[in-house]
């Protein structure tokens, strides 16, 4: 019998695979507080969470049987790998489940800031019939400058081409024929920030991509250039984005992530330019789905010996 627990919200018809397993037992205990985990992580084998618990290296540490933690998504950044590591625990997570999510959504919020859907229809919910504010651009003709050109990368550059935007690309272990197949130009970051209308990042939060659209970033962007990040917060830079906002560098921000997630109070969210959702790229029935089945398939297969599919 392998014990199984599981703190963030997963999809119920996801956990098939789980609960219908002979050999394992499943509790699941969401909203656990940091104490609460630390108490209790010790008396199980497996752990599955999303992207609300951090899975620091003092869990990992009272975590003294855990043999494999599972993320039900892509980024484990809340995740201590090298502490996971250390102490022989195995890290999988669903890298392809949420991909078309993402993708829709970062869609999403670039068509919405591009025509202003949110503040027209705040405004409107206000009681004002304004046709004056909100006056958009189109997308036909601008270039998008995507940052990562990965899973969720590629999706949304082959949908932005769909628009009719011109697509300029940044990622520094992509190979070209990759780039060709997608009729996607690939350029420095520089000459890619340079171009771009809209810049749209798609990389994990690593050392190297921390802040990587920063103050020296803004300035070398073009006039009027607009946002978005449905990717990690922390890859831009929010202090100098809210500096370039106000001064007018950059016309509109599209977030979906934020450097501390949660939160109550936002400066970013005082501006009229910025829309947001709260970390929702992945939050969709089928995504929900699939990522919940793809970590309980590999839990259940390595608890038989067999290898997992996502390590
Ligand atoms: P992926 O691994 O398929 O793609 C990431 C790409 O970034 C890769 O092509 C990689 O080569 C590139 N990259 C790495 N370092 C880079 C750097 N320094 N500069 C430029 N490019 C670099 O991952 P993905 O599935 O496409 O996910 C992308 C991001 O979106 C991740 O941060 C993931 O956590 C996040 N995500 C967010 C949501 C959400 O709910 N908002 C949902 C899914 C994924
Ligand atoms: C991810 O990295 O997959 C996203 O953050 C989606 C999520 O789990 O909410």
């Amino acid at each position: 019998m392998f014990k199984v627990l599981i703190c963030d919200p997963l999809s119920e018809e996801g956990l098939k695979p789980l609960r219908e397993n002979p050999t394992s037992q499943v509790d699941v205990l969401t909203n656990l507080s940091k104490e609460e985990l630390l108490d209790k992580v010790g008396n199980y084998d497996a752990l599955l969470v999303r992207s609300q618990t951090t899975i620091d290296a003092a869990v990992i540490h009272a975590a003294t049987r855990l043999k494999i933690i599972g993320r039900a998504g892509v980024g484990v950044d809340n995740i201590d790998l090298q502490a996971a590591t250390e102490q022989g625990i195995l890290v999988v997570n669903a890298p392809d489940g949420n991909t078309n999510s993402a993708a829709e959504h970062s869609i999403a919020m670039l068509m919405a800031l591009a025509r202003n859907i949110p503040q027209a229809f705040h405004a409107l919910k206000n009681k004002q019939w304004d046709r004056k504010s909100f006056i958009g651009v189109e997308l036909k003709g601008k270039t998008l400058g995507v940052i990562g050109l990965g899973r969720i990368g590629a999706e949304v550059a082959q949908r932005a081409k769909g628009q009719r935007m011109k697509v300029v690309a940044y990622d520094p272990f992509l190979t070209l024929e990759k780039a060709e197949k997608l009729g996607v130009t690939m350029g420095t970051v520089d000459e890619v920030i340079q171009v771009a209308d809209f810049i749209t990042v798609h990389t994990p939060l690593v050392k190297e991509t921390k802040h990587l659209l920063n103050r020296a970033a803004f300035e070398k962007m073009k006039p009027g250039v607009q946002l978005i990040n449905c990717a990690r917060g922390g890859i831009i830079d929010e202090d100098a984005l809210y500096d370039a906002i106000q001064s007018g560098k950059v016309a509109g921000v599209a977030l979906d992530v934020f450097e501390v997630e949660p939160f109550v109070d936002h400066k970013l969210l005082t501006l009229p330019q910025v829309i947001a959702t709260p970390h929702l790229g992945a939050s969709t029935v089928e995504a929900q789905e699939v990522v919940a089945v793809d970590v309980c398939d590999d839990v259940v297969r390595y608890f038989n010996g067999q290898a997992v599919k996502n390590p």
